[in-house]
């Protein structure tokens, strides 16, 4: 694997905080960056440009986390596409939420959030893993949730979605340590993004000790630190990034 061209792969890198963590990694580590996003193409383009205008090289890749088949098929095409290409970070950032209380909840809604945000974590994964191992390189970012840690009332399929993805970050992290592989989650507060801008700010801010919501830049540039070579020694963690708050 020695004189492959590494790449980093974000999947729902085309808003939000994928978006920032795709110009950050371009940016401050010069990865070509596979902005992955499902069906917003014209903003997974601006992405792409925008990392293209910063000096940087990325492309689009469009799957839906949740289709196992379809995720395969692209990441295997990818690769042999690019037979001179490795995937060497890959951040498992796609995730929805389908919020109502339990008593409610259909069963889509349980599936739908679950298919995306733990089912995505495997169905992205898997097909990589094993060019990871080979690569004796590798960094792994998932992106959980405060509710993943704590648990949200309102949010019982989102919370079992991430408390899952940080098991598997944990469980995953001691299976590659020693193929010099990191795994870790990041498990932001509330972010401005399109998920939280239907959120009232204004009242839920008092319960953050910072005052405000965080922003997606701020995610980001943690992201950044865990996909460097100063983060080598971190892994299993789940490092949380919400302002101070705690339950
Ligand atoms: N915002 C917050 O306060 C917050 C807090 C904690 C954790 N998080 C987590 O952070 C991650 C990003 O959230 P965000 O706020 O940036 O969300 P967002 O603004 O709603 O953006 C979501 C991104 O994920 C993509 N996506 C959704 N489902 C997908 C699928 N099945 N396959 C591929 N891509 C998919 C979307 O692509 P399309 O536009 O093409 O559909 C979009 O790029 C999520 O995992 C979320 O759970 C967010």
């Amino acid at each position: 694997m020695e004189g492959k061209k590494k790449y980093a792969l974000v999947t729902g890198g085309s808003r939000g905080i994928g978006k920032a963590v795709c110009i950050a990694l371009a940016k401050d580590l010069g990865y070509p960056i596979l902005v992955n996003y499902r069906s917003d193409s014209e903003s997974a383009e601006e992405t792409k440009d925008i990392i293209v205008a910063n000096g940087g090289e990325a492309e689009v890749l469009q799957f839906d986390v949740s289709n196992q088949i379809e995720t395969n098929l692209q990441l295997i095409t990818w690769r042999e596409q690019h037979p001179t290409g490795v995937i060497e970070v890959i951040v498992n950032n796609a995730g929805i939420t389908r919020d109502g209380l339990f008593m409610w909840m259909e069963k889509d809604d349980w599936k739908k959030v679950i298919d995306t945000s733990l089912n995505g974590f495997y169905n992205v994964t898997k097909p990589l893993i094993q060019d990871l191992l080979r690569h004796r390189y590798g960094r792994i970012i998932n992106i959980a949730s405060i509710s993943g840690v704590k648990g949200t009332s309102g949010q019982a399929n989102y919370s079992a979605a991430k408390a899952g993805l940080i098991g598997a970050t944990k469980a995953l992290a001691q299976e590659v340590a020693r193929r010099n592989i990191t795994v870790n989650a990041v498990a932001p507060g509330f972010i401005q993004t399109d998920m939280t801008s239907g959120l009232d700010e204004s009242e839920l801010k008092k319960l953050i000790p910072l005052n405000r919501f965080g922003t997606v830049e701020e995610v980001a540039d943690l992201v950044c630190f865990l996909a460097s070579k100063k983060a080598s020694y971190i892994t299993g963690e789940v490092i949380n990034i919400n302002g101070g708050v705690y339950s």
